[in-house]
């Protein structure tokens, strides 16, 4: 049997076998790419990955519906809905009636939303609640009404609720103009050094993070731009030394320094806030837009970080599924390492691309 094994290691080894088996891998991808239903076929046989994302988008789609009537600390739908009317607001010129295929689904959904905060004050999210009761406000009070945008204006303020102005974010949170006046608060060199500062650090200090440093990163990393404002993601953060342990060892990415890592982060997207399999990929744009001025807010204040790469591959996908007890349409986008830069600790030097490289015109 070991000299079979031997034989075989041996015979794959060979220069001229290794030139063949190229050759096919090659031939059989370009026969099964050239077309789509070859390429179905292919991962059907060979690749059968995708069927885990096709799981996990139906599941989400499932959930998306199925949430809709029941207790959720953000209501995905109000968001985007709010969102969209935020934008018929802010039109140039404004339509004098707009929303009008979709103002009742989303009065339906924001009473809901009210009822859920009469029945439990902390089940909401108040300023989701804020947002959608001042967006609605302007709605009514600048569009010419008729007898339907009437009668959902009528229950709209039968919910009887209005923020506490005391504890409110904003005053006023429907559309405003920006303040442009007034200097930028951070000028382009200021910028640049911080991005130029930023690296991926590998190894820390052996201290805990604190985390209201951590919570302080996470106002910027919330400011992101994110499809229909529903920010699609959740910061799971880890710093309890064994759970750091046990997650950091489960991409392939952190070999060598899971060890010394501080605080870890798993970034998690959530594909049930879509209704459909055409916005799939937004998860992992919205969250890594976060990300990033996450981890630009880290170096502000004194930590650093690495990204560590998840990889789409079924034996970890469950150990984290298990592990973080993640449903099959939750999926992590990426982990970051998180610590006080260790001074005895390198940096590798990771040379960007040239402009000239990086861009093209027209
Ligand atoms: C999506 C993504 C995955 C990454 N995965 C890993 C990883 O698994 N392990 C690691 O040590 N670094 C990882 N990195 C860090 C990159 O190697 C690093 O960002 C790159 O070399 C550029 O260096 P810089 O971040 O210092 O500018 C990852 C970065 C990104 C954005």
């Amino acid at each position: 049997m070991k000299t079979l094994k031997t034989l075989i290691q041996h015979i794959l080894g060979l220069k001229i076998v290794r030139v063949v088996l190229k050759y096919i891998y090659l031939i059989t991808l370009g026969i099964f790419s050239s077309n789509r239903i070859l390429s179905i076929i292919y991962h059907i046989v060979f690749f059968p990955t995708y069927s885990r994302e096709q799981h996990g988008v139906l599941k989400a789609r499932f959930k998306y519906y199925r949430n809709l009537n029941t207790t959720q600390s953000t209501k995905v739908d109000l968001r985007r809905n709010i969102h969209r009317i935020e934008k018929g607001l802010l039109m140039k010129p404004q339509r004098d009636i707009f929303a009008l295929n979709y103002i009742e689904e989303t009065i339906e959904s924001y009473l809901g939303y009210v009822s859920q905060y009469k029945n439990d004050l902390l089940s909401v999210d108040i300023g989701e609640l804020d947002w959608s009761y001042d967006v609605l406000c302007s709605y009514f009070a600048s569009i010419k009404g008729n007898s339907k945008t009437d009668k959902l204006k009528y229950l709209f303020e039968s919910a009887n609720y209005s923020p506490d102005t005391s504890k409110k974010e904003k005053d006023h949170m429907s559309p405003y103009y920006r303040d442009i006046a007034n200097n930028i608060p951070v000028d382009y060199d200021s910028l640049l050094n911080l991005a130029l500062k930023r690296r991926s650090v590998r190894w820390f200090e052996q201290k805990p993070v604190p985390r209201e440093l951590i919570d302080k990163a996470l106002l910027v990393a919330r400011q992101s731009p994110s499809a229909c404002n529903r920010l699609p993601f959740e910061y799971r953060i880890f710093d309890k030394p064994e759970l750091v342990n046990k997650i950091s060892k489960i991409p392939f990415g952190a070999a060598g320094y899971s060890q010394n890592i501080p605080t870890l982060i798993v970034l998690v997207g959530k594909l049930n806030y879509y209704f459909s399999a055409r916005d799939r990929h937004v998860i992992y744009i919205d969250a890594s837009l976060s990300a990033m001025s996450f981890m630009l807010a880290l170096e502000t204040l004194g930590l650093s970080s690495s990204v560590i790469n998840w990889p789409d591959f079924e034996p970890v996908e469950i150990k984290m599924q298990n592990t973080l007890k993640l449903g099959v349409d939750e999926r992590p986008v990426m982990l970051i390492a998180i610590g006080f830069p260790d001074k005895d600790g390198k940096v590798a030097y990771s040379q960007k691309k040239s402009l000239e490289v990086l861009r093209s015109y027209n």
